[in-house]
């Protein structure tokens, strides 16, 4: 339309200029006349370019955009097609995105066609002879309709009379949305008109007729969204919880989005609204099913994929059949839920799930009783039945009353009530999941009650769980309080967090502030994953970089007795200790934002053919004895004794000056007053580093974390992984191998090929001689910390170091398969931890 209008003026102008003055349009007052009008004209034809009036239209190459700038409706052709179309896309970003297609399934074959909007109110597109290819719907008749194309990338014919009457709309777009959600959009159903709002994809990039998926908010049984191809479901989030629809789609907390839910006798919907305008995102389901939400970065110029759906192979629908449960980090995929055999066992075991599990009992119904299953995904509510204004209790014994109820569980965790009953025998399409699961209390036999096998288990992991959930909780605190002092002030000055009001010192960071820093978590940000969650690499708005670390999901209770307790924790600080800049908990997220450490982490470097060079051994000497100092500090120096209990290469971040600072608080415990020894029923740590009395007893002292200092020395002399070390002569491992050369004299053999150490023999030998000291077999024989430090300043005597424990990999994996099971399956350098605290 401008374009259209321009050229008019133009060639009015022109005209004018020629016909008056003949060819001589540069004359200076001809020039500056038209300078002066131009711009008032540009003025008039802008402001009216974001609607068509009645009787108005657009033809192809004309465009009208909305009053912000930020979309833009007109003709297009998608891919190679050549077909016209006309669609909406956004105006300011460079990829074309287009967002909305009219005419999907009715396409033009030329570039003649016409977008009109006629009497009472009707958008029709007109090919060359006037036949009507498409056409919008006018829900009632006005005198001087009004299509406008609006901000939010909305589509409306209104009636131009009534001028704030966007709520009174004779159609929008909105409610015929193609493969693209946009905010302010609402999925669902309308139950008077029987009219559904669900996105459906693209039949290819060259063709945006309505494709076989489609993305749903079905209120069967209870509201759940669900992708189907056809009218088969392909994979489920839900059901509602009160909240959200659980899993990825929703993030907990997103403080970018306002969600609203509605469900009542005439319709159920569901909306999300951008709180913030400027933020540009859509969410799409794509020609092969995947649903994706999708944010524009500015600073990269292109779209980031915030998730996707399905994310993994447990996204699948009833993938593992009724009462199997589905968990990507197992292998098979596939489990019976606790208490349930495989129906078809064959089957279960060539990995065909589809015939699901049974009860290992039968039901009996007088006298079952239900056992409770948490941390999973709701099964499918599609067959449900439910009752907001029961208690959960009331819900039981609704249960417990008909004899064909399976399984209850919680309708609304926001309210905390309601009721949510499955009736028939089949709970399928359940998954396990991490963050967001739920429970459900699932009918059994009352001898299933206490019947032993698992049980225990259960119970026990639950409470390592909840002891770890505790401790992580705490240690999230501990981190922030203990920054606190060193960047109080000039957090304080950039104005990025804001303070608990009783312990003003807590330097809290806003989770917009976060997601806003790391692109929303993206996974181009993700640095790495930890024993407790992702960390990610995050900017923040003045540039400064932070590593950001995710603690999975923790419990939320004893907070605030915690926060006290870890007053005085927050004391600690130590340069050879991470820099804590603050902490975020929202919700139940928490997270812990460190300063970004631009070398990484020691193993990346010192295992590192090429980059192990850039460590000569003064930087590596200035290392171990940084590392010492930082665990003298935890062990000794400061008010509470803090037993690190995973320290390992992975876990020494290097800052721009190489110096170590010891990180990943995640399993450290703190002992009060003079307790320095304690025992642990699950073990935690990373093999290769752990002392024998820890791994194989589970007994973890000061002299565990001595150990695995041994160990750190010794792979940083010699740039060799304790772990995987093999040699040709023998079968020792590094601590072996290096206990060998030192008894026969040869401990200069063990250096890192590539280090010139010779002027510097005496501490390589001394550091040989404390690595070993460390690694020996007897905890009480190992030297503490402060001995350690003294040692390696050359400060007392150095006593002959006995044989270490753990010499040779074969003592390694007994040991191991005599203390845990998951032990021997995992060889690689990842902590070994519980299973996530809920
Ligand atoms: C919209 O158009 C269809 C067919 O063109 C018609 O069946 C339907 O009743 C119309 N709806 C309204 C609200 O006018
Ligand atoms: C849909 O998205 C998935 C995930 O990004 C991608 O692998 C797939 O190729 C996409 N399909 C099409 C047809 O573009
Ligand atoms: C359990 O019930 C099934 C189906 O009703 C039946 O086939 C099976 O024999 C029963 N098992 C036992 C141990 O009673
Ligand atoms: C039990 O529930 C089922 C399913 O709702 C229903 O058909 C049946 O009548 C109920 N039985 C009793 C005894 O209430």
């Amino acid at each position: 339309m401008i374009v259209y209008l321009l050229k008019k003026v133009v060639l009015m102008l022109v005209y004018l200029v020629k016909s008056k003055k003949g060819m001589r349009i540069t004359a200076p007052n001809d020039l500056s006349w038209f300078l002066l009008i131009f711009p008032l004209i540009f003025q008039v034809i802008s402001g009216a370019t974001d609607s068509i009036e009645a009787g108005k239209s657009i033809r192809d190459g004309e465009t009208i955009v909305s009053s912000g700038g930020k979309f833009e409706l007109g003709f297009f052709s998608p891919g190679n097609s050549r077909n016209r179309y006309v669609g909406m896309w956004f105006k300011n970003i460079t990829v074309t995105t287009v967002v909305w297609v009219a005419n999907r399934d009715l396409p033009l074959t030329d570039n003649l066609g016409v977008l009109k909007l006629i009497q009472p109110g009707i958008l029709v597109l007109l090919n060359v002879t006037n036949g009507t290819v498409w056409s919008s719907n006018a829900s009632r008749a006005v005198e001087n309709p009004v299509a406008q194309l609006l901000e939010s990338g909305n589509l409306v014919v209104r009636d131009g009379n009534d001028h704030d009457g966007q709520e009174n709309l004779l159609w929008q777009s909105f409610d015929h949305p193609t493969d693209t959600y946009l905010p302010g959009m609402s999925l669902g159903w309308n139950f008077v008109t029987g009219k559904e709002t669900y996105l459906s994809s693209w039949k290819s990039n060259d063709d945006p007729g309505t494709g076989e998926f489609s993305f749903h908010l079905d209120p069967t049984g209870y509201p759940q969204l669900l992708i189907r191809k056809g009218s088969a479901v392909q994979s489920r989030i839900g059901p509602w919880n009160g909240i959200r629809f659980p899993g990825p789609p929703n993030p907990k907390e997103d403080p970018t989005y306002s969600l609203t839910f509605m469900m009542d006798d005439e319709k159920v919907y569901y909306r999300s609204d951008s709180v913030d305008g400027s933020f540009v995102s859509r969410y799409t389901i794509n020609q092969s099913g995947v649903s994706q939400r999708w944010t524009w970065v500015d600073r990269t110029r292109g779209w980031v994929l915030y998730f996707s759906l399905p994310a993994d192979i447990c996204d699948t629908y009833n993938l593992c059949g009724s009462f199997g449960s589905c968990n990507v980090g197992s292998s098979p995929s596939c489990e019976c839920l606790d208490r349930f055999v495989p129906k078809d066992p064959d089957g279960w075991v060539r990995a065909d799930w589809s015939n699901g599990c049974v009860r290992r009992t039968n039901l009996s119904c007088q006298g079952d009783v239900f056992l409770k299953y948490s941390g999973i995904k709701l099964p499918d509510a599609q067959r449900s039945w439910n009752k907001a204004t029961m208690t959960l209790d009331e819900c039981r014994q609704e249960c417990l009353r008909n004899c064909s109820c399976t399984a209850y569980t919680q309708l609304d965790i926001n309210k905390g009530n309601g009721c949510l009953i499955w009736y028939e025998d089949q709970l399928i399409d359940i998954r396990t999941m991490t963050q967001d699961g739920q429970a459900i209390y699932i009918r059994m036999a009352a001898s299933e009650a206490d019947s032993g096998g698992k049980k225990r288990e259960v119970v026990l992991i639950a409470s390592l769980v909840s002891v770890m959930g505790v401790v992580l909780s705490g240690l999230s605190l501990f981190l922030c309080l203990w920054k606190i002092r060193k960047n109080d002030s000039k957090l304080s000055k950039l104005g990025k967090y804001k303070c608990d009001e009783k312990h003003p010192d807590l330097p809290f960071f806003n989770l917009s502030v976060i997601l806003k820093a790391t692109n929303h978590f993206s996974q181009s940000n993700k640095l790495g994953e930890g024993g407790f969650g992702p960390v990610y690499k995050g900017v923040l708005e003045e540039g400064q970089e932070i590593a950001v670390k995710r603690l999975s999901k923790e419990s939320r209770q004893g907070l605030d007795e915690l926060k006290t307790e870890l007053i005085f924790i927050a004391k600690l600080q130590h340069r050879n200790l991470v820099k804590i800049l603050g902490c975020c908990i929202q919700g139940d997220e928490s997270m812990l934002i460190y300063e970004y450490m631009p070398n990484k982490s020691l193993d990346v470097i010192l295992f590192d053919q090429t980059k192990s060079r850039l460590l000569d051994w003064p930087k590596r000497f200035h290392i171990i004895n940084g590392i010492a100092r930082g665990l003298l500090y935890l062990h000794q120096d400061s008010r509470l004794r803090i037993i690190h209990r995973d320290l390992k290469a992975g876990n020494i971040l290097l800052d721009a000056e190489m110096n170590p600072k010891i990180s990943d608080f995640g399993l450290a415990r703190s002992f009060g007053g003079n307790q320095t020894e304690a025992q642990t029923l699950h073990v935690v740590g990373t093999y290769g580093y752990m002392s024998p009395e820890y791994a194989v007893e589970g007994l973890f002292s000061i002299k565990s974390d001595v150990f695995s200092f041994g160990v750190l020395v010794l792979e940083i002399v010699s740039g060799k992984r304790n772990r995987g070390f093999s040699h040709s002569d023998h079968s020792l491992n590094l601590l072996g191998h290096a206990w060998k050369l030192y008894k026969e004299g040869r401990s200069l053999e063990l250096v890192d090929a590539s280090l010139d150490h010779k002027i510097y023999s005496p501490e390589v030998v001394r550091s040989i001689q404390v690595g070993l000291l460390c690694v020996q077999q007897n905890p009480e024989d190992r030297p503490t910390m402060s001995s350690v430090v003294l040692m390696l300043g050359n400060e007392g005597e150095i006593p002959q170091a006995k044989k270490p424990g753990f010499f040779t990999e074969r003592d390694v994996l007994a040991s191991q398969n005599s203390s845990s099971t998951d032990a021997a399956n995992s060889r690689n350098e990842v902590t070994i931890t519980m299973p996530e605290p809920r």
